[in-house]
């Protein structure tokens, strides 16, 4: 075999082995996906919660309400925000946008702070300054019975 052949198969081998490389990642990412996606989140599904009653619901201002649930055999304690405004009663999650962190409400301030990068949100949950991109999340909002009630995946 001439050398001009050589490599020529070397370059053959070599680009067979850098396809076969990604096509085994590609394959796995997409197995693990599958097989290693918990399945609880899977099930997940949107129950409502008691979080105050419809006589304090706030006409001004934000209202941080605290509340837990249970998720498999975990207490998760967590709070939303009930703000009523130009568009209706809203509840607000407390998750920055950004990466996370639990935002909360500066009365002084009238806006949402978060305390991790500095992300600020307006009443109605705007961005108006920091890193986040996205607006807070609102969750789905009910009252009924006289009691405000708020949806959460669980
Ligand atoms: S997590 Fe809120 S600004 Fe970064």
């Amino acid at each position: 075999m001439d050398n001009q052949n050589l490599s020529g198969t070397r370059r053959y081998f070599i680009r067979n082995a850098i396809k076969s490389f990604f096509a085994f990642i590609g394959l796995g990412s997409l197995l693990s996906f599958f097989f290693l996606y918990p399945s609880e989140v899977k099930k997940r599904e949107l129950k409502f919660f008691h979080v105050l009653d419809e006589d304090e619901i706030p006409q001004r201002g934000v209202k941080r309400t605290d509340f837990s649930y249970e998720q498999g055999n975990r207490v998760i304690n967590t709070k939303t925000f009930i703000v009523m405004t130009a568009k209706g009663l809203i509840a607000f999650s407390p998750v920055c946008t950004h990466l996370g962190c639990l935002v909360n409400w500066d009365r002084n301030k009238n806006e949402f702070l978060c305390p991790c990068h500095g992300g600020r949100y307006d009443k109605e949950g705007n961005v108006i300054a920091g890193p986040p991109l996205a607006p807070l999340a609102k969750l789905p909002i009910q009252i009924k019975d006289g009691k405000v009630l708020v949806g959460i995946k669980v």
